[in-house]
């Protein structure tokens, strides 16, 4: 469900965070409004010194921003973009890869990521990152979940062909809810497990804030990736 979220600009009562997104973090990290204007202009205005096919992945719900500071300043040759509606993570998250060593390729965005056809043109982003998205588990809040049908369809056309999307989530009734609409999408599976940390990825995985959390309570990590082909 597309729910509708105050624009900063028009808070009566800016916490501090949303002013340091307005103020100290204008540039780096982009409200509402801003966001709007770049859409199908990312490659152009904020990445106007790399080649035409530099590639823009996106990171949904960054929380507090280890994954998204990891991943932006260990792959300096690629955009990435984190997708956070608090303004408390949202400013950590910015805060956390420019201390890592994110240059200019790391941006964060106050929006909602159920809007990605507001802000993205059609295959103007490469691979995306979904990780440990709120479960919704009430059935009377399902239709809250990020991932319907609808989001895959539209999420798929903003992909570059080639690219993937990472899921990984603790819930295993939202990981089966999200396995079916990703099976019966145009998305093509490539690999799926129900235990991410006994899995071939172990090594290679970076555990994000809210699975080293699940992980201390003994819990599996349930994970899967999809390529548009
Ligand atoms: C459970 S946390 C996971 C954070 C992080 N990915 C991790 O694994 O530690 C989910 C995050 O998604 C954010 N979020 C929820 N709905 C969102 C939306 N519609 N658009 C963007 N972010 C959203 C929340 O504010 C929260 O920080």
């Amino acid at each position: 469900m597309k729910a509708k979220l105050t624009k900063t600009t028009e808070l009566k009562k800016p916490n501090p965070y949303a002013v340091m997104l307005m103020d100290e973090y204008e540039g780096r990290a982009f409200d509402e409004d801003k966001v709007q204007t770049l859409k199908g202009k990312w490659r152009k205005e904020l990445f106007q010194t790399q080649p035409n096919d530099y590639p823009i992945d996106v990171e949904i719900g960054t929380g507090n921003g280890y994954f998204f500071a990891h991943r932006s300043s260990t792959n300096l040759d690629r955009g990435l973009l984190g997708f956070e509606v608090k303004y408390k993570p949202l400013i950590q998250a910015m805060r956390r890869a420019l201390r890592a060593g994110a240059k200019e390729n790391a941006y964060m965005l106050r929006y909602n990521a159920y809007e990605l056809v507001e802000v993205f043109e059609k295959e103007e982003i490469n691979n995306v990152f979904i990780h440990h998205p709120d479960p919704w588990p009430r059935k009377k809040h399902w239709k809250h979940r990020l991932i319907q049908d609808d989001f895959l369809k539209e999420l798929m056309t903003l992909m570059k062909p080639g690219s993937f999307v990472e899921f990984k989530t603790d819930d295993e009734p939202y990981f089966d809810w999200a396995l079916e609409r990703f099976q019966r999408s145009d998305f093509t599976m490539d690999f799926i497990t129900r235990d991410l940390h006994n899995s071939k990825l172990a090594e290679v995985n970076f555990k994000t804030h809210f699975e080293k959390i699940f992980l201390a309570k003994g819990q599996p990590i349930f994970y899967l990736k999809v390529f548009k082909k």
